[in-house]
């Protein structure tokens, strides 16, 4: 039976209380299974408090982060290193289309940054937009975005994202967990987590609402 992943990406939303209140109200609905992992991805601010909010309350759900730095620790003001998250974040999500954009990250700060998660024990999580996006060595987990579906309410059609995804371990193995993200919800969750080829999503919009990001979970639970 493949594993399902479902990820909550908050982007630049959320401070502390509203990261702590989302917890509360959605911790107590999830259950643990080995068949579906939970992830909630903060701000870097809000990472701590949401590690310890997770921990108290025994919830299952795992800590990611959005980003982390190409660089080990050092001298780089500003920047977050794979070191400094450990402890705090399981997960990193990376490559983002909106960091390639905003912040002209290239592929090669993705592998360098694929390099320092794989060496803090981080799981990468890279975004790729298209087939042609590399998979950098060292990564077993992609989110297949295309740039259109994101934040648009308009997702890619199932039929597609299945493609891509079946193209996609064809090139890189067999192994490569493949999920799907771009305007994922409620009313179509189902859809993209039944190709046999897409192992879950992330999820930005629609994460945020606690009450949906539920109704999200319970439908990947009875499917
Ligand atoms: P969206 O964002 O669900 O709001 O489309 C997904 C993402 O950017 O990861």
């Amino acid at each position: 039976m493949k594993k399902i992943w479902i990820i909550a990406n908050w982007k630049s939303n959320k401070n502390i209380t509203e990261a702590l209140t989302w917890i509360s109200e959605v911790g107590p609905h999830l259950r643990p299974r080995e068949d579906i992992q939970i992830v909630v991805c903060p701000g870097f601010t809000e990472l701590e408090e949401v590690h310890k909010s997770v921990l108290t309350g025994n919830f299952p759900i795992m800590v990611g982060s959005q980003d982390l730095s190409p660089f080990p620790p050092g001298a780089y003001t500003g920047e977050e290193s794979a070191q400094e998250l450990v402890g705090l974040v399981q997960l990193a999500i990376l490559g983002h289309s909106e960091r390639r954009l905003n912040f002209a990250e290239t592929d090669e700060m993705i592998a360098q940054k694929v390099k320092q998660a794989d060496k803090a024990g981080i799981t990468p999580l890279v975004c790729v937009q298209s087939t042609q996006t590399p998979v950098p060595d060292g990564c077993r987990l992609v989110a297949f975005e295309p740039i259109e579906a994101i934040g648009s309410g308009q997702p890619d059609t199932p039929k597609d994202a299945e493609e891509v995804a079946t193209s996609l371990k064809e090139r890189y193995g067999p192994d490569l967990t493949v999920l799907y993200g771009g305007s994922v919800e409620s009313r179509n969750v189902g859809s993209f987590i039944k190709q046999p080829d897409i192992s879950g999503v992330l999820i930005g919009g629609a994460s945020l609402d606690a009450r949906e990001f539920v109704k999200i979970v319970k439908i990947v639970y009875e499917d």
